[in-house]
C-alpha cells in the first residue's frame, strides 16, 4: 500500500501481463453479513481485505460472530438470527462503507424490535452525507423505533426497541436512490420471516436503480438458503419460515469494478501482449462485468473465460461512445477516464447516483478531468467527456482524489497520456483512499505497466562511506513511494560472493563473472544471494573492505552496470553509492552529494557498532574510513566525487528526517504541477 500523502506516476507507455484481483468488495460484505446472521459456520475463500471488509468484520465481531482464519480463508461463525446473546447499548463504527451501513442498519432495526437492545450506527463524516432516509422511511413503516441523532435523512443512527414489527403488508422502498436499500432490506427481512407465518412481500417504489446489485444480493441470499421471487426486480416475496442456512464453503470472485481499471489499461496500451486479468470472468454473478460490454463498444478487444479475462487494445484512440451506466455506476467512472483516450466526445448517461457515493462524483470527475485538459460536461446525471485537443493541451496536473478509492484508481489511467502523444507525469494527491476496495492497486498496476527509462524519475545520492547515503535514500524513496538501488549492497555481494568462491582479488576475470552471475533478490529490507539472507554478512567490516577493493576494477563494474540500470522502473528510483550521478544515472532528475566530515561519520559508525555490542576504536575506524574514502575517490575508473550538476549537502549536523527534508524540498522545486 502506498502509504504517502501523493503519488507522481510517470508517463506510461505499455501494458501487458498478468494481474490477480483482490475479492469484490460487494459479494464480500454480503457474505460476511449473511455469515454473521447464520447459524453454524461458513468458510469465506478468498475474501476482500480493504478498509470496507474490516469495517464488517469488525462489526461482526461486537455482535458477537466468532471470526478467524488467514490470507486466504477467514471462518465466521454466525450468530444465528438472534441478537440475545449480546449486551447492548452497542456502538458500530463503519467508516465509509455503504455495504455495511445500510444492510446493518435494516438488520439490526429488525433484531432489536424483536429482541430488544439499543445500538447506534456511525461513520466518517462522508458517510454522515450520505443519504438512508428512504431505507429507514421503510423501516419506521413495519414498526422499527430508529432516531436520526445528526440531521435527518443521514446517519449516525439509534435503534431502540420498543416497537411492533408490523410485516403483514406490503414494505415500500424507494428504489432511484441506491439499490442498497432494497439490498438491505431482501439481505435483513429473512431475520424475521419465521414469526407471521405468512410470506414477507418487498415493493419497490420508483424506478429502480444498479439492478445488478440487487441481483447479486438474490444469487447470495440463494446460496444462504434463503429462495426469494421476484417478478422483474419490482415486486419480491421472502418466504414464510425462512431461514439462512450457512454453505459450509464460499468463493469470493474478484472484483468486476476493480477489473475495470486493468480492461480499460488493456484497453489504451496492451498493444504487442495483452493483458490478463484473473479472478473475475465473463460468468461473474457481478453486475460491473457488463463493463466489458461498454469498453468493447470503445475499441476493447476482450477475450474470457470463467475466470480470467485478456484485454488488447482494438481501435485506436478509442471509439467515443454515448452509454447508458444505470447498470454499472462504479465501473461506468472508469469509462470517463479511458474518455481521454476517445476520438470524440463520449457521453455517460443515468449517473445520478455517483453524486451520493463516497463523493459527489460527477463534480468531482468534471474538476479533475479538467484539470488534465480535457473538456467536460457536468449534468445532474451525466457526464460528457472530451479529451484534451491535442497533445500539447495535456497538463502535468496534481489531482484531487476525493478519499475515493475510484477517484484515485481512474485518475491514474491519465498516465498513459504519452499514448494520445503527451509526456506528462500525473500527481495524484493521497493516493491512501484505495485501500477502501484494493490496497495494492498501485502496486498491481506499476507491475504491468512499462514507461520510457527516460521518463522514469531518478534521484542520486552519491557520498562517501558512512555518510548516511543508504538511510537518506531509504527516507527519500519511502516518502516518494519509489524503489531504492543501495548499489554498495551490489559490490559488497560480490565481494562476499567472491570470498566464498575463494576467488582472489587480483583474479579480474572471475571477479567480474561473479559480479555478472549475482543471484540477488530484495524483499523489502531483506537480501537473498543464491536464496540465502545475507542482510547481515553483507555488512561485515571484511566484506566492506574486500568490496572496496573489488569495486575499483573496471570489468567489475561493466559487469555491474545493467543490473544497476534494470532498478529504474515505474514509478521512480532513488540510487545510492560512489558514481550513481555521475557514471550510471548521469540524467537523473535530482543529485545529491553528501559531505559530512570524517570525524562525524566515525562517531555514527561507532555508535553503530557499539549498539550492536560490537566494541571498536574510533580513531582506528575514523583511519579506516579516511583511507577507504582515499580509495575510493583516487581509483582510476568511477572516482567518488560530485556530479558536476549535484548539490552539496553536508548533514553532519542534520538528523535524517532533515536531510530528507532538504531532499524532498528540492525536488518539489524542481518538479512542479499545475
Ligand atoms: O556504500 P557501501 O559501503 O555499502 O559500499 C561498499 C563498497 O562498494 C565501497 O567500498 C564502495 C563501493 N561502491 C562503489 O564503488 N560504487 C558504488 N556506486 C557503491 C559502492
Amino acid at each position: 500500500m502506498y502509504d504517502i500523502a501523493q503519488l507522481d506516476v510517470p508517463p506510461l507507455r505499455r501494458a501487458a501481463g498478468t494481474v490477480r484481483l483482490p475479492g469484490s468488495k460487494s459479494i464480500s460484505n454480503r457474505v460476511l453479513l449473511l455469515a454473521g446472521l447464520a447459524e453454524g459456520r461458513t468458510e469465506i475463500h478468498d475474501l476482500l481485505d480493504s478498509d470496507d471488509t474490516r469495517v464488517m468484520l469488525q462489526a461482526l465481531r461486537q455482535l458477537g460472530c466468532g471470526i478467524a482464519g488467514d490470507d486466504r480463508v477467514t471462518t465466521v461463525t454466525g450468530i444465528g438470527g438472534s441478537l440475545r446473546q449480546v449486551r447492548t447499548p452497542l456502538s458500530l463504527s463503519l467508516g465509509n462503507a455503504g455495504t455495511a451501513m445500510r444492510p446493518l442498519a435494516a438488520a439490526l432495526a429488525l433484531l432489536v424490535t424483536r429482541d430488544g437492545g439499543d445500538v447506534e450506527l456511525s461513520g466518517v463524516a462522508r458517510m454522515h452525507e450520505r443519504p438512508i432516509g428512504d431505507l429507514v422511511d421503510a423501516l419506521r413503516r413495519i414498526g422499527a423505533l430508529i432516531d436520526y441523532l445528526h440531521h435527518d435523512g443521514y446517519p449516525p443512527l439509534r435503534l431502540r426497541a420498543g416497537g411492533t414489527l408490523n410485516i403483514e403488508r406490503p414494505i415500500r422502498v424507494r428504489g432511484d436512490v441506491s439499490s442498497q436499500f432494497l439490498s438491505a432490506l431482501l439481505l435483513a427481512l429473512p431475520l424475521v420471516s419465521d414469526g407471521g407465518g405468512q410470506p414477507i412481500t418487498i415493493e419497490v417504489d420508483g424506478e429502480l436503480i444498479s439492478k445488478p446489485y440487487v441481483e447479486l444480493t438474490l444469487a447470495l441470499l440463494q446460496r444462504f438458503g434463503i429462495e426469494v421471487q421476484h417478478d422483474g426486480l419490482q415486486r419480491f416475496v421472502i418466504p414464510a419460515g425462512s431461514r439462512y442456512r450457512a454453505p459450509s464453503r464460499i468463493h469470493v470472485e474478484g472484483d468486476a469494478s476493480s477489473a475495470s481499471y486493468f480492461i480499460a489499461a488493456g484497453a489504451i496500451a496492451a498493444v504487442e501482449a495483452p493483458l490478463r486479468i484473473e479472478g473475475v470472468g465473463l460468468d461473474s454473478i457481478q453486475g460491473d462485468i457488463r463493463f466489458v460490454d461498454a469498453a468493447r463498444a470503445m475499441g476493447a478487444q476482450v477475450a474470457g473465460g470463467a475466470s480470467w479475462l485478456e484485454v488488447r487494445r482494438g481501435a485506436w484512440p478509442l471509439k467515443a461512445a454515448t452509454l447508458d451506466c444505470n447498470h454499472m455506476p462504479d465501473a461506468a467512472m472508469t469509462l470517463a477516464a479511458m474518455a481521454l483516450y476517445a476520438d470524440g466526445r463520449t457521453r455517460l448517461t443515468r449517473i445520478g447516483s455517483w453524486r451520493v457515493k463516497e463523493t459527489d462524483r460527477i463534480a468531482a470527475m468534471a474538476v479533475e478531468l479538467r484539470k488534465l485538459g480535457a473538456t467536460v460536461l457536468d449534468g445532474a446525471d451525466s457526464i460528457e467527456v472530451e479529451p484534451p485537443a491535442s497533445p500539447a493541451a495535456w497538463r502535468r496536473a496534481a489531482l484531487h482524489t476525493y478519499d475515493d478509492h475510484r477517484m484515485a484508481m481512474c485518475l491514474s489511467l491519465a498516465a498513459f497520456n504519452p499514448l494520445a502523444g503527451a509526456r506528462v507525469p500525473v500527481r495524484l494527491l493521497d493516493p491512501r483512499c484505495v485501500g477502501k476496495t484494493f490496497p495494492e492497486y498501485f502496486e498491481t498496476l506499476f507491475g504491468v505497466v512499462g514507461a520510457d527509462a527516460a521518463d522514469i524519475p531518478v534521484i542520486t545520492v552519491d557520498g562517501p562511506t558512512a555518510s548516511g547515503k543508504g538511510t537518506l535514500a531509504a527516507a527519500v524513496a519511502a516518502r516518494l513511494g519509489w524503489r531504492q538501488l543501495d548499489s554498495g549492497v551490489l559490490y559488497r555481494a560480490t565481494a562476499l560472493a567472491a570470498m566464498r568462491a575463494n576467488i582472489a582479488g587480483d583474479d579480474t576475470e572471475a571477479l567480474a563473472r561473479v559480479a555478472a552471475a549475482l543471484a540477488l533478490r530484495f524483499d523489502g529490507d531483506q537480501v537473498w544471494l543464491d536464496g540465502v539472507d545475507v542482510g547481515a554478512a553483507l555488512r561485515h567490516e571484511a566484506v566492506g573492505a574486500f568490496a572496496s577493493q573489488v569495486s575499483a576494477l573496471p570489468e567489475v563494474r561493466r559487469a555491474l552496470h545493467a543490473l544497476q540500470l534494470s532498478f529504474r522502473r515505474v514509478p521512480g528510483l532513488v540510487a545510492d553509492g560512489r558514481d550513481m550521478g555521475t557514471v550510471v544515472f548521469p540524467d537523473a532528475a535530482l543529485k545529491v552529494f553528501l559531505t559530512a566530515s570524517a570525524a562525524m561519520r566515525a562517531e555514527r559508525r561507532h555508535k553503530q557498532l557499539m549498539a550492536k555490542g560490537i566494541s571498536a576504536r574510533l580513531d582506528a575506524l575514523r583511519a579506516d574510513l579516511e583511507a577507504r574514502d582515499a580509495r575510493d575517490m583516487h581509483r582510476a575508473v568511477s572516482p567518488l566525487k560530485p556530479a558536476r550538476d549535484a548539490l552539496l549537502l553536508d548533514n553532519s549536523s542534520l538528523t535524517i528526517e532533515q536531510s530528507a527534508d532538504r531532499v524532498l524540498g528540492w525536488w518539489g522545486e524542481r518538479n512542479t504541477f499545475d
